[in-house]
């Protein structure tokens, strides 16, 4: 953990991961013709459990619950969350007992982020929605909360799309600040970073932090899961929350950031030809890792982008790879039939 990071100084802060993550050059990307020089951030080497773009968050999320004295997190999302998988890790690390609610019928197969859940000794249950804005899941999170307390445990809920998001946007200003001091470092000035927008949380993070530091780089968040115009209000609403807690006077607008919503495919956790092209040429170019649900889709729009000629050099675009590799194995079978 570096404490160098000036703007979420205030914040409660436990180690999980490994930090700073590397940013790297992607040379072979940058040689396909009509393309800018393309830089990877390497948050999926965060450490913690196969890394991704979580255990950084949860170094804030869980020293804030160990602060209020928890000895059980419970928290709420899809079966093959990532989320889930990194908050499982981070209790077992931590001492804590974690509960996870996760969005399914319970007849999943037991596979990449469920099969690690189980691995850290999650306590899971299955609820039946697959929207995670679904009114329905506060009253099953109360149940389940209500069932440790019974248990004699202090129980604290992380639930991001509720009243965790505000310290899950915050806690990402910290990326966009290290990325700040990296860029600076390699003396580049990058004209975008492409990211995976699933909460929008980390999008959040990003465009606050780079606009708090007078950072031109454009934030440029793939949904992979709502409409922009779902998504948007959310994320400025989720910065400026996280400008309030971190005592910052910047404010975020929807002018100071992109969605692109043109690459969920069928919907939310459905593996696109379009993401499993872009596994592909990011496995084959560099020997990166993606997976088809979050960071393919991502990579899916930055290739489209690039592409369309919207970003030309010489000034770098970043993609920042946000792990779930779990989800590359959970998909497996589907895989091996699309890749060629
Ligand atoms: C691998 C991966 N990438 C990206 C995201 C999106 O992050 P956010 O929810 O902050 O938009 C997630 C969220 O679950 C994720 O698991």
């Amino acid at each position: 953990m570096t404490r160098s990071d000036q703007l979420t100084a205030r914040l409660a802060r436990v180690a999980l991961g490994h930090f700073p993550t590397a940013l790297e050059a992607a040379p072979r990307l940058s040689a396909e013709p009509g393309f800018p020089p393309v830089w990877v951030k390497r948050e999926d080497q965060s450490g913690l459990a196969l890394g991704g773009n979580k255990p950084r968050q949860l170094e804030f999320l869980m020293a804030a619950a160990l602060a209020e004295g928890a000895q059980a997190v419970i928290t709420t999302a899809a079966a093959q969350s990532n989320f889930c998988r990194a908050t499982a890790a981070a209790g077992a690390r931590l001492g804590v007992r974690v509960g996870l609610l996760l969005r399914g019928t319970g007849q999943e197969a037991v596979q990449g982020n469920l099969l690690l859940d189980r691995v850290f000794g999650a306590e899971i249950r299955f609820i039946p929605t697959q929207d995670p804005y679904d009114p329905r899941v506060t009253g099953w999170l109360d149940d389940f909360v209500a069932d440790f307390r019974r248990r004699g445990l202090q129980t604290h809920v992380l639930h991001l799309p509720g009243h965790t998001g505000t310290l899950g946007a915050a806690a990402m200003v910290c990326t966009g600040e290290e990325m700040a001091r990296q860029f600076a470092a390699q003396g580049i000035a990058p004209q975008a970073v492409f990211l995976a927008a699933g909460s929008g949380l980390t999008v959040a993070g990003l465009v606050l932090a780079f606009k708090a530091l007078g950072l031109p780089t454009r934030v440029v968040g793939v949904s992979v899961q709502k409409p922009a115009a779902f998504i948007v209000p959310l994320i400025v609403e989720r910065a400026n929350a996280a400008a309030d807690l971190l005592g910052l006077a910047t404010r975020v607008s929807a002018a100071d950031f992109d969605i692109d919503d043109r690459h969920i495919g069928a919907g939310y956790g459905v593996p696109s030809a379009e993401s499993v092209a872009a596994i592909q040429v990011a496995g084959r170019s560099e020997g990166l890792v993606l997976d088809p649900v979050y960071s393919g889709k991502a990579f899916a729009g930055l290739l489209a982008q690039l592409r369309e000629g919207r970003w030309r050099g010489p000034a770098p675009v970043v993609f920042f790879h946000s792990g779930g590799a779990p989800g590359l194995f959970a998909n497996a079978a589907l895989l091996t039939e699309a890749l060629h």
